[in-house]
Parts: C-alpha cells; structure tokens; sequence
C-alpha cells in the first residue's frame, strides 16, 4: 500500500516531465497491464495520448467493445481501433500448427500496428505494460531496459523496430501491484479482475485451423464458461477459465435426431505464477450448469468434458 499511494502520482510527474509536449502511442490489448498503462498515461497527458486497439478477430466476445466504451467514455482518450479480422483470419486460412499459428499472428499484428502507428506522425513514445516478472523473464536485469514485450510466448517484438523510445511505468511492479493500481486509477473491476488472455488469442483454443464460423462457437461457448463461473461467485477465486473447441465430433441425439457435432472442453486452473498450475475443483452443479447451457445455447456443440489436467506435464492452453 505505502509504495502504491505514492506510485501513481510520481509516475503520472515523471512521464509528464519525460514526455513534455510529445505525443505517446499505447497499444490497448483487452487486458490489465495495458489498460492500466493507457490509464496512467491518460491522466499523465491527457490529449496527448493515442491508443492503438488492433481488433485481430481473437478476442473474447464483447472484448473490443468494452475497451472502447472505456476508453472513449471514461478517460476521453484518442482511440483508434483497427478492424483486422479478415486479415489475420485469412493469413491464417489452412495452417493447423501451434507455433506457426503465433508466428503468423505475431507478425500480422505489427503489421497492423506499425501501419496503424503510422497515421500518428506526431508520435514520440509508445507506452506498453511491462511488468517486473517480464523484466526478470526476459533476461533483462531489473536497471537494464527490458528486452521486449512477453517474448517467452509471442513472436517478434514491437519497440525497436518501431524506432519509439519506451515508457513501461509498470517496470516495477508486480501483477497484484498493477491491479491494485487499476482500481486506484478508476479502472473497472471487469476489467481489473480479467484473467489473463494470450496474444494469438482464440486462435490457440481454436484446435486445428482457425476460422470465423468455429471462433464465433467458441467466443458463444466462452461467454457461457466464464458467466457461469462468474454468477457462483468463483471468478476471482480462479487464474484462468475458458473453453477450447476441440477438432473432434462425436455423436449425440437431439429430439428423434442424431447429431454429429463438436466437442468442447472447459479448462479452469489455479495458479500463482502460472508455471504450475492445478485444474480447479469446481462444483459439479456448476460444470453441469455449463455444460446444459453450452449443449442447448451453442449451436454446433453436443458434448463438454472438463479438463482435469494439471501442469506439469499438461499446459495451460491446449495449444
Ligand atoms: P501455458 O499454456 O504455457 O500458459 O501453460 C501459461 C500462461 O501463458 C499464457 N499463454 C500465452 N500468452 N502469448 C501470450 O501472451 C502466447 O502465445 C501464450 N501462450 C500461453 C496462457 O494463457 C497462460 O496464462
């Protein structure tokens, strides 16, 4: 708490004496670190900050929408938010591979980016949400600039390239820290609280070939997952919850039918630092509940498993 009282104000006078009259691009992802970034420099600057929302078409559903509601309505900030699904979904027509899945999404989104930071020909910086455990994880030393965004997961880097100079004010400050810090800033608990989301998105818990049709099923099956969760109160209590479309069809009977339809799988685990992680001891009633509503609401669905795998040896995501 001592450290956090004072953190924001020093913070918001040091980056309005680095910045002076320059204009600051933040890329907007959806999740906490850059939305607290985005925050914090929008009472550092004001006008004089541009976020970049590069929409890629993985994200979860109402994702996008709620970070333009607020950040348009809430901080007034300059929002340029970039429509790319049809770009990054037909980049990735026919590829099945996990990795090449990431390379693939990696390069398209600073492509988007770049293009996107372009149009901003005034601009200086570019602010991104660094953390402390990202400075450790890639090698950098906690002085030492840090070497890129979550180069461990994502492919490719966007701060050299760019030819910006950095602002990470989160360099210091571990994931509790920054939540603590949204919350002190304004920021909404949904958006406080999210858990976290991977770069390439729902291209990964999309197994096999990404495309529009199985990322709708799946950001319909996903709202259901983390609704349920979050309606018996256990939202905050897990890391990570989601659902994954699995390339399998099984069969199932609806009325005098026979179906012939996908599998699902809900993954939810506890976790500290997500290197290990436990699956999360859910309620049956709950599953159940899930499952009902996923089976009934989502068309294209007729089977849900829970995944009861913790890592080691199993990861997180399925991909
Ligand atoms: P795994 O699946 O490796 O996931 O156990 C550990 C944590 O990392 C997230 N994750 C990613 N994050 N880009 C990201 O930004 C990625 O490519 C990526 N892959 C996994 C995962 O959601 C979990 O929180």
């Amino acid at each position: 708490q001592w450290r956090l009282g004072d953190f924001a104000d020093e913070t918001i006078a040091a980056v309005r004496e680095r910045v002076g009259t320059s204009r600051v691009i933040c890329g907007l992802s959806g999740g906490v670190d850059s939305a607290v970034v985005a925050a914090l420099l929008a009472k550092a600057i004001g006008p004089q900050l541009t976020c970049i929302l590069v929409d890629n078409g993985l994200l979860r559903k109402d994702e996008a929408t709620a970070v333009v509601r607020e950040f348009t309505e809430h901080f007034k900030a300059d929002l340029h938010v970039v429509d790319a699904e049809e770009r990054f979904l037909a980049k990735l027509a026919g590829v099945t591979e996990p990795q090449t899945k990431r390379k693939i999404i990696g390069g398209e989104f600073i492509e988007c980016f770049k293009q996107e930071a372009a149009k901003v020909t005034d601009a200086r910086f570019l602010a991104q949400g660094t953390l402390y455990p990202d400075v450790i994880e890639s090698g950098g030393s906690p002085d030492g600039p840090a070497a890129s965004i979550k180069l461990h997961h994502n492919v490719g880097g966007l701060p050299e390239e760019l030819g910006f100079e950095l602002i990470e004010p989160l360099r210091d400050l571990f994931k509790d820290e920054v939540r603590r810090l949204g919350l002190q800033l304004g920021l909404p608990e949904e958006i406080v609280w999210r858990h976290p989301f991977p770069g390439p998105g729902l291209a990964v818990r999309c197994l096999g070939e990404v495309t529009a049709e199985k990322c709708r099923t799946l950001r319909e099956a996903d709202a259901i997952v983390v609704g349920e969760i979050k309606a018996a109160g256990l939202y905050r209590q897990t890391s990570q919850a989601f659902a994954v479309l699995l390339p399998v069809q099984s069969v199932g009977v609806m009325g005098d039918g026979r179906t012939y339809e996908n599998a699902l799988a809900v993954r939810c685990v506890n976790t500290d630092d997500f290197m290990t992680a436990d699956w999360s001891h859910l309620p049956h009633d709950l599953l159940s509940r899930i499952s009902t509503r996923v089976i009934n609401e989502v068309k294209g669905v007729n089977r849900v498993v829970y995944d009861i795998s913790s890592k080691p040896p199993a990861t997180i995501e399925w991909e």
